[in-house]
């Protein structure tokens, strides 16, 4: 059965800008992430506190954190992938953290340069720090429906690596269809093996869009239980290392497809259009939204 509500993850700022490759204008991010708050999303990852030497577009994290304008109930989160990103995050006030782990080997070598093992032994001791500074955790894990290197991921392995997560002390973990391989039973069936370790309600999908399957994914899960949706405003953004990884699922039409099976998000369509067409203009991509681009164009 469908969740009564859904909490939208806006993963834009952070997933949809990091892969751009000319920078940005902070202010032009700042701008971006205060209109998808002013249109009633509740949850946005606002920047990520790794190395500028791997992901360039990032390295403006602390003018990010330092300068958002806050608004009341709205979380805004970064990615933080060691002792060192957290300080830095913990430095310019940030209340959440995301750390990211892979089910594939190779790809947490290529991602984060180092074994699944070891990046799971490097986020304990920054999970401690997170939780005595009264930071939450978020964890995600990469490549669960398949890997751009290694091909088919075991359901098995994205269960382990989760469950890690969890038991390590991430209040929920999302679950990311990196390269967007999946197809809906596919989905089921992955998540089916995740829930048996913990239960739904910890649990997050981050779909990507790359083959066109997201929706229909995100529909599967849906009806599994899964209650929290990370999407990408436009559907911006691709991965730096996952060759030809479109966006994340448009959260536009996440929203129209929820608002018709009458899931509430709290967010308000019209002014998420209207913030994926001026940030698609601001930085000279496509709007790869269908809903955003049928809305604007009436
Ligand atoms: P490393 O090279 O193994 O670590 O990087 P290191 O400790 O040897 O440091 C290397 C350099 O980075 C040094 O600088 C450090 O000072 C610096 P240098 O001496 O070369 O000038 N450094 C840092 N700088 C700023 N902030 C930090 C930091 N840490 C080290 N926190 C590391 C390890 C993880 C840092 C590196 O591999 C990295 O930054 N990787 C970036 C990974 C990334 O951002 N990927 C994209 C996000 S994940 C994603 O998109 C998937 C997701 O959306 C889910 C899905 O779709 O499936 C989440
Ligand atoms: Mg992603």
């Amino acid at each position: 059965t469908f969740p009564k509500s859904v909490r939208l993850v806006e993963v834009g700022p952070r997933d949809g800008l990091q892969n751009e490759p000319e920078p940005i204008a902070t202010a032009t991010k700042l701008e971006l992430i205060d209109r998808l708050a002013a249109a009633g999303v509740r949850y946005i990852e606002a920047t990520s506190f790794v190395s500028p030497r791997w992901v360039p577009q990032m390295a403006d994290h602390c003018e990010v954190m330092q300068n958002l304008s806050r608004r009341d109930g709205v979380t805004y989160a970064a990615l933080a992938p060691n002792l060192r990103g957290l300080q830095a995050a913990l430095t310019c006030g940030v209340e959440e953290i995301a750390l990211f782990a892979a089910a594939s080997e190779t790809f947490s070598q290529k991602n984060i340069n180092c074994s699944v093992a070891e990046s799971l032994e490097r986020f304990t001791p920054v999970l401690k720090r997170a939780q005595s500074a009264g930071v939450r955790v978020r964890g995600y894990v990469s490549c669960v429906l398949g890997c751009p290197y290694e091909g088919e991921i075991a359901p098995a392995k994205v269960a382990e690596v989760s469950k890690a997560l969890h038991d390590m002390g991430c209040y929920e973990v999302s679950l990311g269809d990196t390269i967007g391989t999946g197809t809906p039973l596919k989905a089921k069936r992955m998540l089916e093996a995740v829930a048996r370790e913990i239960p739904m309600d910890k649990l997050a999908a981050h779909f990507h869009d790359t083959y066109g399957q997201a929706l229909a994914n995100l529909y599967a899960v849906l009806e599994e239980g899964i209650a929290v949706v990370d999407s990408s405003v436009a559907g911006l953004g691709g991965c730096p290392y996952a060759k030809g990884a479109s966006g994340n699922v448009a959260s536009e039409d996440v929203v129209y497809m929820l608002n018709g099976l009458g899931i509430e998000t709290g967010i308000d369509l019209e002014a998420l259009a209207e913030t994926g067409t001026w940030i698609t203009r601001a930085i000279g991509r496509p709007n790869r939204s269908k809903v955003g681009v049928a809305l604007n164009s009436r």
